[in-house]
């Protein structure tokens, strides 16, 4: 079995800027965390805001070819590994939400920003940014989507760094799979078996125009197929928000 290449600091800005930074000197497969990031970062240029030592907060590299170039299955694939810990460890039973959140009872858990890294316009690497909520009991009301963590779900103190161990594991597992086994789908039949949004009404860009649409599933080529006026349309990450009706 490999070890896992790991860096850590008590407190760092972000995780996935950290690597950003020292990108040509970190190898792939490289896992960075920290205790507290001081300008973390989420999608759509948000703050991804974690009391200190309180949270699961890393971001790891991939510089191989084949893998960054399959980063829309990544997403989902990351989802379902943080997905699979929380159930083997905590017997927790979580849901995907749709391109890349992990969601309990209605509330977000997890959140995923992926980012590539480019050389002359050529992505040379994939930085793969993970928080999870784990032992924060108390979050802000104003948070655009609810939040919950792992101590509030099972009511005890989580251990983690041996939480963080059998994560990271199990992404070097499922994703060397993924890179070996040309008809691997674990994690499309979990972003369905677990969809969130299924049969959700969210509002969608179809040929520029906001529409109310019906959340169908996710396709093998991890695009959202979705009903409009009885017909389907099959969507990407960007083209879509998610305002619930
Ligand atoms: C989201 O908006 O849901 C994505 C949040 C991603 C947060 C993680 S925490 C570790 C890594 N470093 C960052 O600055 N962001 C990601």
């Amino acid at each position: 079995m490999s070890s896992i290449n790991e860096i850590h600091f008590d407190e760092i800005d972000s995780t996935s800027s950290y690597i950003k930074r020292n990108f040509d000197s970190l190898k792939d497969f490289t896992f960075v965390s920290s205790s507290f990031q001081s300008a973390g970062r989420g999608r759509q240029k948000r703050k991804w805001l974690a009391r200190k030592g309180e949270n699961l907060l890393f971001s790891f590299l991939l510089k191989e070819d084949k893998m960054i170039n399959r980063y829309c299955d990544l997403s989902i694939l990351s989802s379902y590994c943080i997905y699979k810990t929380l159930l083997e460890r905590f017997s927790i039973s979580s849901m995907f939400k749709w391109p890349n959140d992990i969601y309990i009872d209605s509330k977000k858990i997890s959140g995923i920003l992926l980012e590539t890294h480019d050389n002359l316009n050529v992505i040379d690497g994939l930085i793969i940014g993970i928080g999870i909520n784990v032992n924060q009991n108390e979050f802000e009301d104003d948070l655009i989507f609810p939040a919950t963590s792992i101590k509030k779900i099972i009511n005890s103190d989580v251990n983690i760094e041996k939480f963080k161990k059998v994560l990271f594991r199990n992404i070097i597992d499922e994703f060397t799979r993924f890179d070996k086994e040309d008809d691997y789908k674990e994690h499309i039949y979990f972003a369905n078996d677990c969809n969130y949004l299924k049969n959700k009404k969210v509002y969608a860009i179809i040929s520029g125009k906001k529409e109310l649409v019906e959340i169908v599933k996710i396709n093998d080529d991890c695009s959202l197929k979705v009903l409009l006026n009885g017909k389907e349309y099959n969507l990407l990450s960007g083209e879509i928000t998610f305002h619930h009706e």
